[in-house]
């Protein structure tokens, strides 16, 4: 077989990037980007001078610089999903960043004169928001939709040499329910390949049959050219060729293969375990592309009896709903980042993320097919009747099918997304046009992928019940309503429900507040919340509540939880206060920090480790002989409590509440100082773990424990430093909140820091932060230089603590 070399230099903003024996080059435009915030006239032509324009790389977000300011996006307003009554004035809705307005960015590339029949693709994975596009001073497409994957070809308006790109984005105030980012969040791409190709987004990888040893792969790909095969190689995880196949009949502009692949091994959370197809486009034995494309061999059914089935196995889903936003990094994309909390989630017993409210990031649902978690991939917070007025619903007729279709054809090999949702408790749940909306979308995500079942997350029950909205979803998916569940049940006719959203209790790491009562709503002069998990929204419930469906109901098939990690904006029940401004809802704070109700989920979640917790701290000065009740979270039934050695006697999880069902509580405790240890015991009474904490003495040295010692020199990897103050002994000083300062010298830079106090004005890109509740994380970054990395941490009255991460 002849193959044409096909030679292409592209040089990426002063990089070289030479491609041999290739048909597709794809280049990443990360880096020498200009920005400036504000409108600029004439920003996009071609010969525009970007002078006094800040340089960045791309992902940025330009907002996560701040400063928080009361008066961003400050709304009047009354929010109906919260049941609220009256208008009232909310200051930390989006986060009190600076996100709103225009920002500009350019940036250049080179191109050699493309060769005849040369194609170039410009793709966006996500820009907040109103994206409009010049390429050479050519507007070549816009985008509104800031969470929206899209790309356009660009071809006709290159250049030989020097090329410019310009992009406007726009945020409008009143436009969202969180914080949004702002900016080329995302990453951005050139594709480079011959117009006889593979169509972008246009392979459909599935494995409809998995049974006795066999599993059958069907790929169908949309191409564009005449007289083609297609050369598709099969590879298993260890990259060996399994299987191979060559085709050239075509249906259409659609070539489909039927590859069997035996003894697969099959992907789950526990096995995720990938294959890849390798695709080779030929036109008369001539090479014209190739891709690459994972995937894995799993099914998956739904349905009265079994519930959610992967693999023919019955699994609940035990997930999180996550915004998009990484705390101290905004809404940039980083894959460290998010490595962190899947890894975080993971050790929780975590299967399942849910991204609310909008299409998740690319690298994401990479990390999720990795690491084995399900997906359920969402689109809309709001379809045509608004909960924002300027929201996605200006969008909605015109933008949502297209959305739609760019976010199934873009996402639907991954193996990890188990379901799509086309919507979020949107405020078309009433009425009658809304159930004809819920029809046509659920139409459309049918029509680009009949392999997975829709949802909505579904707030307005009894409109849902009797509009016939809720029937018509593939997965019913009620938000909260416990009380609706065995109702919903009855009347749908699908045979089973998801908790598509629970819980949203809401705590502040470390903070615990007395007396210990169940409260909704609750609000202290602090702005703080208890992490006794006994506080949670008028809409919403504990932990607990749902707990008991869940494991109760066969036909309840799972949960995922408002929300994995706190997450900026939406500061409920602050939403009234200033400065509070990132939500309490987390079961992990916004620096990533396990709150203590991490291990209530954990001690029912990771069934294969023990859990043995042990809440509150136990630095109470001035409660001497008070009440203190003493909760342990736990996967054992049962434990004794001791108190300097005395026992405050055993507790069984029982029936006597919800809350008793899942958690061991020792209300009547007498706060004296000193150690608090609890013995748990086995099914035969024999004492089987151990858990202990003491009062701390007074703060002494700080102690520095990175997530990661050893990273990559990409200048993009994070190692996540967690800091906490200690006693002489060890001990972490719960209370403290010492103002610390971060150096970083060596290969390496200082990113950012965060506390996970909702309440702190402190910039994290600074290098200085008190800590909350005796810690923070202070990220460090890798440069594109190998070598050691040194962070030093200090603070007045303490001594100073160094940790060095090795950049490799
Ligand atoms: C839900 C909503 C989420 C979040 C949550 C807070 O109703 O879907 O986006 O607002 O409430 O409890």
């Amino acid at each position: 077989m002849r193959l044409k070399i096909l030679l292409l230099i592209v040089i990426v903003s002063g990089t070289f990037v030479l491609a041999q024996n290739q048909s597709r080059n794809v280049i990443t435009l990360s880096d020498n980007w200009k920005f400036t915030k504000g409108d600029v006239q004439g920003a996009e032509k071609a010969d525009f001078v970007t002078k006094g324009w800040q340089t960045v790389s791309v992902p940025h977000d330009w907002a996560i610089y701040g400063p928080f300011d009361k008066e961003v996006d400050k709304q009047t307003v009354r929010i109906v999903q919260n049941q609220e009554k009256e208008a009232t004035e909310k200051t930390g809705r989006t986060g009190s960043l600076p996100h709103i307005g225009v920002g500009w960015y350019r940036t250049t590339f080179d191109l050699p004169e493309l060769e005849k029949g040369k194609k170039v693709l410009l793709q966006f994975d996500g820009a907040m928001s109103n994206a409009r596009v010049f390429v050479n001073g050519n507007e070549v497409g816009c985008r509104p939709y800031g969470y929206s994957y899209f790309y356009f070809d660009i071809s006709q308006h290159l250049v030989p040499g020097k090329n410019t790109l310009a992009v406007r984005l726009e945020n409008p105030g009143k436009a969202s329910r969180w914080y949004p980012g702002a900016g080329i969040y995302r990453k951005v791409q050139l594709i480079v390949k011959d117009e006889v190709c593979f169509q972008h987004w246009g392979t459909f990888v599935t494995t409809p049959y998995v049974d006795g040893g066999v599993a059958k792969v069907n790929i169908k790909s949309k191409v564009n050219g005449k007289d083609l095969s297609i050369k598709t190689i099969i590879k298993d995880a260890a990259g060996k060729i399994i299987a191979e196949k060559v085709s050239s009949e075509r249906y259409g502009d659609e070539v489909e293969q039927n590859i069997a692949v035996k003894n697969p091994e099959l992907w789950s959370p526990d096995t995720p375990v990938l294959y890849s197809v390798e695709m080779q486009l030929y036109q008369n034995n001539e090479l014209k592309d190739v891709q690459v494309i994972p995937f894995g061999i799993r099914t998956i059914s739904y349905g009265p009896d079994k519930g959610f089935e992967l693999n023919g196995k019955t699994t609940k889903f035990k997930g999180v709903c996550l915004h998009h936003d990484l705390g101290p990094l905004g809404a940039a994309v980083n894959i460290a980042a998010l490595k962190r909390q899947l890894t975080i989630l993971k050790d929780m017993g975590c299967n399942a993320i849910r991204s609310a409210h909008n299409m998740p990031s690319h690298e994401q649902l990479e990390l999720c097919d990795e690491m084995g978690f399900l997906f359920l991939a969402e689109s809309f917070d709001e379809w045509a009747k608004p909960k924002v007025k300027n929201g996605y619903n200006l969008y909605f007729n015109e933008w949502a099918e297209k959305d739609v279709i760019n976010l199934v054809r873009a996402t639907r090999n991954h193996p990890c997304i188990v379901m799509w949702s086309s919507g979020n408790e949107v405020p078309d749940q009433h009425g009658s046009i809304g159930v004809k909306r819920a029809k046509w979308l659920q139409d459309i995500f049918h029509r680009e992928d009949p392999t997975r079942p829709v949802t909505v997350g579904m707030d307005q029950v009894n409109a849902v019940m009797k509009s016939g909205f809720g029937a018509i979803m593939d997965i019913p998916g009620l938000n909260y309503r416990v009380h609706l569940y065995e109702e919903a049940y009855e009347r749908f006719p699908q045979g089973f429900l998801l908790g598509s959203e629970t819980a949203s209790t809401v705590s502040s790491r470390g903070v615990y507040k007395f007396p210990v009562e169940i409260a909704k709503g609750k609000q202290y002069a602090d702005g703080q919340c208890s992490s006794y998990d006994f506080e949670y929204c008028s809409w919403s419930n504990l932990p607990d509540d749902d707990f008991v469906l869940q494991d109760d109901k066969d036909w309840v098939i799972g949960e995922f939880v408002w929300t994995g990690f706190d997450y900026l904006g939406e500061p409920t029940p602050y939403d009234t206060y200033w400065p509070s401004r990132s939500s309490y809802f987390g079961i992990c704070d916004l620096a990533g920090l396990p709150k203590d109700r991490y291990y209530l989920y954990r001690s029912r979640w990771n069934t294969k480790e023990e859990t043995l917790h042990i809440l509150p701290h136990w630095n109470w000065e001035g409660r001497e002989g008070e009440t203190t009740p003493v909760f342990v979270y736990t996967s054992y039934s049962k434990a004794e409590l001791f108190i300097n050695g005395k026992s405050q006697g055993i507790q069984s999880k029982s029936d006597e509440s919800k809350q008793h069902r899942y958690r061991l509580m020792w209300m009547d405790v007498k706060y004296e100082p000193g150690t608090v240890k609890v013995v748990a015991y086995d099914k035969d009474g024999n004492p089987a773990a151990e858990k202990e904490i003491k009062t701390a003495g007074k703060p002494h040295h700080l102690e520095l424990v990175a997530d990661r010692e050893m990273i990559k020199a990409d200048g993009n990897d994070l190692s996540f430093v967690t800091v906490s103050v200690v006693d002489e002994d060890g001990n972490i000083c719960p209370t403290a909140s010492h103002q610390l300062s971060f150096k970083v010298s060596g290969k390496g830079t200082y990113r950012a820091a965060c506390n996970g106090d909702a309440t702190s004005l402190e910039m994290f890109h600074m290098p200085t932060m008190k800590a909350f509740s005796g810690k923070l994380v202070v990220l460090v970054q890798s440069q594109k230089e190998a070598g050691d990395i040194k962070l030093k941490v200090s603070a007045k009255g303490l001594q100073s603590e160094e940790i060095v991460i090795k950049s490799l």
